[in-house]
């Protein structure tokens, strides 16, 4: 009867700290309150110490108008947007998205949130400055603690182990001194708390791969394949600083954004045959041989630059794609682009200062839908004149004039109907 009862007991510890370890609370449990309130609510936008799809948060409020405007904004960030001189200028230096507002969130939150962003320290605080002072091009180190975390899961898993073993172990020998005969010893693989906590432990984890698995299906956020010209975008589109729609000029016009021919690339590099700027520095750490890239698109364009003329025929450059919708959803790029003004980055991040372009939103429907759910229709263009895309919905113009609303979303002319987005 005893040794079911610590069958139990045991079995039920174990069960304890593998729940505790799976949910991993107990690693966060010193984080602040502030950072949770961030994480949950803020994070998709905004980083402590860098601009995202909003600015930083870190010294925001010293930048404001006032020390208790950041509550004004929270709480009516929708109405604000259209009044406040300092929130107008904000959206404007974002590409016009607008913040989505909070009004459940207690003053106090909100200082908890901004003392953690004041706070924050960045992970590896690495400067990109190589020898003799020379700054080079190199991608920002992203902050993923996932395998962190899994480490010291694992660590802590075995620990626990290790010390439910010392303890049944003490059990025995004081067992023993009290003339208790001890039962005869089980092997380990057959002793049951042991199977117990295998099953567990492979149930969590088929649990999660299958899961992640099935939602991540077709999807492939982080994708980052190599190119057949290692080609840089934070050398054109960042430090030269070409313009995306000089070579995606589709994305302002049309439904694709397209991938620019040989012949783009040539209009510069008849003329630009060597690489004189900082060293890039590739992901895996190793310098690339940026003139070895040039003289490739040289192959392909057919162009020999030493009799500068075309004396080879020439032959596209098979670009791997990158971002890819399924078939049964209906995006188009200019409307986004040139009618919603949405910013190129609030979508594919900062690729002005990406080494290689990786996909950045998952492209999932959620994504879609939430920020047709959160962005507001632009109903007026840079300069102020009414945007012309617009005209068809006069009856909401109308109606905000009349302060029926503050601002029309993008759900609130269809953008969540499924028709629109799928054919
Ligand atoms: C959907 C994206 C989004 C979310 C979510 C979001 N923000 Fe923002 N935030 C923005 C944008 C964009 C701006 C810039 C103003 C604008 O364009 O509306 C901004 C501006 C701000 C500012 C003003 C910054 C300055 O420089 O003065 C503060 C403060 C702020 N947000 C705090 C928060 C907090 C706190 C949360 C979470 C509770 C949050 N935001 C969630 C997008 C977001
Ligand atoms: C000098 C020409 C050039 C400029 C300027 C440029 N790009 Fe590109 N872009 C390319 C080429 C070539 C590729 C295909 C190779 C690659 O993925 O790097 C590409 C790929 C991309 C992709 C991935 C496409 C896919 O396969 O899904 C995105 C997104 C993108 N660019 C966005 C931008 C944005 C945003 C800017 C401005 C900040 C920009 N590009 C500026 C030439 C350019
Ligand atoms: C609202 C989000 C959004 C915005 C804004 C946006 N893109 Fe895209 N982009 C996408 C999606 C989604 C795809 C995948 C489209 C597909 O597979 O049909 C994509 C694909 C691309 C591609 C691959 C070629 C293609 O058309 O499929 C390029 C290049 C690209 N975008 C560049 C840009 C540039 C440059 C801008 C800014 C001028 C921009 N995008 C703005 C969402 C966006
Ligand atoms: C508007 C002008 C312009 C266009 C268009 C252009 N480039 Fe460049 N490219 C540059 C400049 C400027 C540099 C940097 C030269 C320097 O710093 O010495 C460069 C550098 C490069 C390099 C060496 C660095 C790197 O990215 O690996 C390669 C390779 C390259 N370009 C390929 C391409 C390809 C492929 C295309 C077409 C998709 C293209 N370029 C289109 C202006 C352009
Ligand atoms: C960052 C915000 C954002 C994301 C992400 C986004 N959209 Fe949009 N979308 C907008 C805005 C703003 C408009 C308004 C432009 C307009 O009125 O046509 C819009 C409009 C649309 C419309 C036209 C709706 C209508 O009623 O006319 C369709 C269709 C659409 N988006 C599809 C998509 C799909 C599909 C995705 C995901 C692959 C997506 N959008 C992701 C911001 C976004
Ligand atoms: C703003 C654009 C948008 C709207 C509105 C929208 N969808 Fe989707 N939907 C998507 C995108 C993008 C995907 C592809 C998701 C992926 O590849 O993971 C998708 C995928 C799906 C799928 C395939 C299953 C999946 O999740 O991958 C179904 C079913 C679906 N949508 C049904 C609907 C229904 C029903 C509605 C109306 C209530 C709707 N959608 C409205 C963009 C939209």
């Amino acid at each position: 009867m005893n040794q079911v009862k610590r069958l139990f007991t045991k079995t039920f510890a174990v069960f304890i700290f593998l729940t505790l370890i799976s949910s991993q609370g107990f690693l966060y449990a010193q984080s602040s309150n502030g950072e949770a309130l961030f994480k949950a609510n803020c994070a998709s936008c905004h980083k402590p110490d860098e601009k995202y799809v909003g600015p930083a948060l870190k010294g925001a409020r010293d930048r404001e108008p006032s020390k208790d405007w950041v509550y004004k904004w929270i709480h009516n960030t929708t109405s604000m947007v259209m009044t406040d001189p300092y929130a107008k200028k904000l959206k404007d230096e974002m590409g016009g998205v607008v913040m989505t507002e909070f009004p459940d969130l207690s003053n106090a939150d909100i200082d908890a949130i901004l003392q953690y962003a004041n706070d924050f320290k960045p992970a590896g605080t690495a400067t990109t400055t190589g020898p003799g002072g020379a700054t080079s091009v190199s991608a920002t180190p992203s902050s993923d603690n996932t395998v962190l975390y899994g480490i010291l899961t694992l660590i802590l898993a075995v620990v626990g182990l290790i010390l439910l073993q010392v303890n049944s172990n003490l059990k025995k020998l004081t067992d023993e001194k009290d003339g208790i005969k001890s039962p005869q010893p089980v092997p380990f693989y057959r002793n049951k708390a042991y199977l117990l906590l295998l099953t567990i432990v492979l149930f969590i984890f088929a649990g999660y791969f299958l899961v992640e698995g099935a939602m991540g299906l077709g999807r492939q956020q982080g994708y980052q394949p190599n190119q057949p010209i290692y080609f840089v975008h934070k050398v054109h589109a960042g430090v030269n600083q070409i313009s995306c729609l000089y070579c995606h000029g589709g994305a302002q016009d049309s439904k694709h954004a397209t991938i620019p021919a040989v012949n783009v690339c040539m209009n510069c590099h008849k003329a630009i045959k060597e690489y004189a700027g900082a060293p890039i520095i590739k992901e895996d750490g190793t310098t690339l041989d940026a003139n070895a890239e040039i003289q490739k698109l040289y192959k392909y364009a057919g162009w020999n630059p030493d009799t500068k003329t075309y004396d080879k025929p020439g032959k596209p450059i098979e670009w791997i794609k990158i971002h890819n919708l399924p078939d049964f959803v209906y995006f188009n790029h200019s409307q986004h682009v040139k009618v919603g003004r949405v910013a190129c980055q609030t979508c594919h991040g900062e690729i002005q200062n990406m080494i290689q372009v990786k996909q950045f939103s998952d492209l999932s429907m959620g994504w879609c839908v939430n920020c047709h759910r959160t962005t507001n229709v632009q109903f007026n263009d840079d300069k102020g004149n009414g945007n012309k895309f617009y005209s068809i919905y006069e009856k909401f113009h109308q109606d905000i004039k009349d302060k029926k609303y503050d601002s029309v979303t993008v759900q609130m002319i269809g953008g969540t109907e499924c028709g629109k987005c799928h054919y």
